[in-house]
């Protein structure tokens, strides 16, 4: 008897971020198999992958290459770990790492999320002000609706009202700065337009600068989602103020963690949006597209100097106690690396900023004049924009109208996938996505959004 998977779903399986109540409600989409861009469900029917299974995707799912490194990983050794001994994958990973990030970045840490590699992040900038003596370094920043994964230290970093309202006993306090999007003087951050962003970005810069004036010798770092506050609702900065923001930590002897899990691998047109600020941070913090999009693997990279100050002997406990069973998994490292060759020989960053143009224009022609649709935000392939039941005055749709889902529901008519944030609707097509597939994604697009509004009271 074929199983009915739908209904064992129902029975045993606990969603993230989902509330189930709603969840029962619709038939779930049942995965299993993909093929290219493409997933297939389990009735045969294929679905454009329009958000890269969670902004991770690179390379289209099964890439045969990657697929072979994995596949004749398998054969050798699947899982050993990195306590007290080494592996081949993950030294040849972290040197692939060290070769392609910012120079001054040397020592990579494996871990196996994006949170956790913020965690290790967390734990290294804490532990390093400790060694060196300034033990009143104990806080941390960040930019408001950041988030930066779902562990306790990471949700501190990331605290949102409306998800974690609650959690403050088990979360630290974190100083928060308004990015550029809240620092708008006209129109609040949703509606911000871009000639817009470079002032707003010049306030928010402020705000970091006198909380550090002030407090500087009680913060350990500052984290932030360089160019692109990402589950924020696609929020852009202006790569002048990662430069400034750079610039603000170096003066204060404030350790700065760029937190590149959802930018890093070409999503915003560079390797590392680092890059296009010309900076290197003290920690940076990789994972979703590091594999490709195929199994988790994660990584922290640190400079010299800091490592430094983490040797001694071992009774001076300046070891950093801290990892994970799987962290550095074998055939995920050797999955990351065949990913990477992929991305060199390929040329997948060239795709990327092609596409990335192909986007912009089909975003203008399809997106921009529908009527319930607010300004269009886009770095690389990070695209967001918000449906408003009045543009205009901002004023949205009510929550229970859950009008981006209903076009989500549509979307899917179309044989598009795509995950939305709130109201915000949000596109993150792989850096190798061809371009006929990006004008499909984005018409599919348009067309489940003016159904869902056109449906809505
Ligand atoms: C910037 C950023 N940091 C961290 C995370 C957490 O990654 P993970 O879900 O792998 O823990 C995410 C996930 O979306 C992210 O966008």
């Amino acid at each position: 008897m074929k199983t009915n998977y739908t209904e064992l779903d129902r029975r045993v399986l606990w969603h993230p971020f989902t509330q189930h109540t709603e969840w029962n409600a619709y038939d779930p989409l049942v995965i299993e198999d993909a093929d290219g861009f493409e997933l297939i469900d389990t009735e045969g029917n294929r679905y454009l992958d329009g958000v890269s299974s969670l902004w991770c995707n690179v390379h289209g799912h099964n890439h045969p290459k990657i697929v072979s490194a994995m596949k004749s990983q398998l054969d050798r050794v699947t899982h050993s770990t990195l306590l007290g001994l080494t592996h081949v994958p993950a030294i040849e990973l972290a040197n692939k790492l060290v070769q392609m990030t910012p120079n001054p970045l040397k020592r990579v840490f494996f871990t196996d999320a994006g949170a956790t590699a913020v965690e290790a992040a967390l734990r290294i900038a804490f532990q390093y002000w400790q060694q060196i003596g300034k033990t009143e370094k104990t806080n941390f920043v960040s930019l408001d609706e950041a988030y930066h994964g779902d562990t306790i230290g990471s949700v501190s970093l990331g605290f949102s009202e409306p998800f974690h309202r609650g959690y403050q006993p088990l979360t630290f306090s974190v100083h928060k700065i308004p990015p550029p999007f809240f620092c708008s003087p006209i129109d609040g951050y949703r509606r911000i337009k871009p000639n817009e962003l470079e002032d707003a970005a010049r306030r928010s810069e402020k705000k970091l600068e006198i909380l550090l004036e002030s407090h500087a010798k009680t913060i350990a770092a500052v984290f932030i989602e360089p160019l692109c506050q990402g589950a924020a609702g696609i929020l852009p900065q202006p790569p002048s103020y990662l430069k400034r923001i750079r610039e603000l930590c170096t003066e204060h002897n404030v350790l700065l963690v760029c937190d590149e899990v959802a930018t890093g691998f070409g999503r915003t047109g560079s390797n590392f949006a680092v890059e296009q600020a010309e900076i290197s941070p003290d920690l940076m913090c990789l994972a979703k597209g590091l594999t490709g999009g195929t199994v988790p693997v994660a990584a922290t990279l640190a400079t010299e100097k800091i490592f430094e100050t983490f040797q001694g002997s071992y009774s001076s406990y300046r070891a950093l106690f801290h990892g994970h069973t799987y962290g550095g998994n074998p055939l995920g490292c050797a999955a990351a690396l065949a990913n990477l060759e992929v991305y060199e020989e390929e040329k997948t960053l060239l795709n990327a900023q092609k596409i990335a143009s192909t986007l912009t224009a089909a975003l203008k022609q399809q997106i921009e004049p529908l009527e319930h649709v607010g300004p269009i935000r886009q770095v690389g392939l990070m695209v967001g924009f918000d449906i408003l039941r009045h543009p205009e005055n901002k004023e949205p749709y009510s929550p229970d109208d859950r009008v981006a889902h209903q076009a989500v529901m549509h979307a899917r008519k179309e044989g598009v996938i795509i995950r939305p944030l709130g109201d915000t609707m949000v596109l993150m097509p792989a850096p190798a996505m061809p371009e006929d597939l990006i004008i499909k994604l984005v018409k599919s697009t348009a067309e489940a959004v003016k159904r869902a509004t056109s449906e809505a009271k």
